[in-house]
């Protein structure tokens, strides 16, 4: 069965039928479009549309396909077009013909839109709770930390000194972001475009509003031809997914680099990492490199979607098909990753003494400016003096602790004996002790906030 057919003298050429096909993709749905027709069902009976006796089989039938497919028993046929022909076929199996006129002032395309928005709905909270996850893994390795010191870097260049916790929860932040980003994208999906007909509305006199209610959307949709022809909700999805794709490989790149032996920071557990089939010795970061990789394919998929929108005409072209897998697979690709890194976070052993010897007094070059600034002295004047101490340091291959206290007076007079406590890399943190800095008491406050969102 069809739910088209009337008009053609001959069947869909077989290969066309496997490319139109879409059930191998929208079969997800399943519960979605069940639980629109039941509101649909509804819906026509307060409309008069349907009989009590109507009514009644079509929402009892309907429950028993629910029931089918939740106990994972209903089998689909060859005919089952996508997931909105597989309902209606097997619902005429179970009810006879009044099946039939459950698609009274419906099309496939406000169904379908229907069916996409409810799914997206029900994976925000769900990709929500996995990040949440990941941001408790991220926390309680900051609270580890304590004032473990790390080298922070820019240009990959040793910069300043760092509170290991810190650096854990600069990673925690952008999730956060992703997190509202996602609770934002609820009100522009939580928008229903059921009772829009194929595209100028339905002629059955619906109340849209309870419609929307009963099935947990905000709003009914204002305008049928936007409803059945827009995905940016879809788009917003991937958009929210790739971004916080993004943010997990740029964690994952610094685990990968910090791992090695050439930084030896953090060392895996051994159930979060992989070995070499040829070298005995090799203790691989793969869960971290795929994260990266993945972040590529995510990439991908929402530039593909993007395309796929670009120029198409309104309303709704098969094109919008495309759609699903995407989102699908973006959703599949995150809730695979993010719970393998929060275990491999929560597993992972730091190596304070590695990051320690990283430290060396060059990255207490600005404090050593800061301390002439302490002086009276403008910071651009500081700053040469402080540059210049780096170099006769660098000439005589010494550390800036190692470096006279003469040859500092030599290059500015306001320089005391106690210019060597500059060198403290705990005495440098702990001067960044604004809002967001790195200091111990900074990072503590930054952890009383993180834990009020997880
Ligand atoms: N399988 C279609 C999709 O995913 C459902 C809508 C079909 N509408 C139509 N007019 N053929 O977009």
């Amino acid at each position: 069965m069809t739910l088209w057919g009337g008009r053609f003298s001959t069947k869909l050429n077989d290969l066309a039928w496997e490319l139109n096909s879409s059930l191998p993709v929208d079969g997800r749905m399943a519960i979605q479009d069940v639980d629109g027709s039941l509101a649909w069902a509804d819906a026509l009976y307060k409309a008069n549309i349907l009989s009590d006796e109507e009514h009644a089989s079509i929402a009892l039938g309907l429950a028993a396909v629910k029931e089918e497919f939740s106990s994972g028993q209903f089998s689909f046929v060859p005919s089952d077009e996508d997931i909105h022909t597989a309902v209606e076929r097997r619902l005429t199996e179970l009810i006879g013909p009044i099946a039939g006129k459950l698609h009274t002032g419906r099309s496939r395309n406000d169904q379908v839109a229907t069916d996409f928005r409810l799914w997206v709905l029900e994976a925000i909270p769900v990709l929500n709770a996995a990040l949440k996850d990941l941001q408790s893994a991220l926390v309680e390795q900051a609270e580890l930390a304590g004032e473990t010191l790390m080298p922070g870097y820019t240009h990959l260049q040793r910069a300043q000194p760092i509170l290991l916790g810190h650096w854990w929860l600069s990673h925690y932040w952008p999730l956060q972001r992703d997190r509202e980003r996602l609770t934002d994208l609820t009100a522009r999906v939580s928008i229903l475009p059921l009772g829009s007909g194929a595209l100028s509305g339905t002629p059955v006199p619906v109340d849209r509003a309870a419609l929307a209610e009963s099935l947990g959307f905000a709003v009914a949709s204002p305008n049928s031809l936007d409803a059945v022809s827009d995905r940016d909700f879809a788009t917003e999805f991937l958009f929210c997914a790739t971004m916080t794709g993004i943010h997990l490989s740029k964690l994952a790149e610094q685990i990968v680099l910090y791992t090695s032996a050439e930084f030896g920071f953090f060392e895996l557990s051994d159930s979060f990492s992989t070995g070499s089939s040829l070298m005995p010795q090799k203790k691989n970061p793969d869960v971290f490199e795929l994260t990266r990789g993945k972040a590529g394919t995510l990439i991908g998929m929402l530039t593909g979607l993007l395309a796929t929108l670009k120029g198409l005409p309104s309303t709704y072209d098969k094109d919008l098909q495309e759609d699903k897998a995407p989102v699908f697979q973006a959703t599949d690709t995150l809730l695979a990753i993010l719970p393998v890194i929060a275990g491999a976070l929560r597993t992972i052993t730091a190596k304070p003494e590695r990051m320690r010897s990283a430290i060396d007094s060059f990255m207490m070059a600005t404090d050593l400016a800061d301390y002439l600034v302490s002086k009276g002295i403008p910071f651009r004047e500081t700053h040469a003096i402080a540059g210049k101490a780096v170099r006769a340091a660098g000439e005589k291959n010494i550390g800036l602790e190692e470096l006279p206290l003469e040859a500092y007076q030599a290059l500015c007079p306001a320089f005391e004996a106690d210019v060597y406590q500059v060198f403290d890399p705990l005495k440098s943190v702990e001067k960044r002790n604004a809002i967001g800095g790195t200091s111990p008491q900074s990072v503590k406050n930054q952890i009383t906030k993180c834990r009020k969102n997880i």
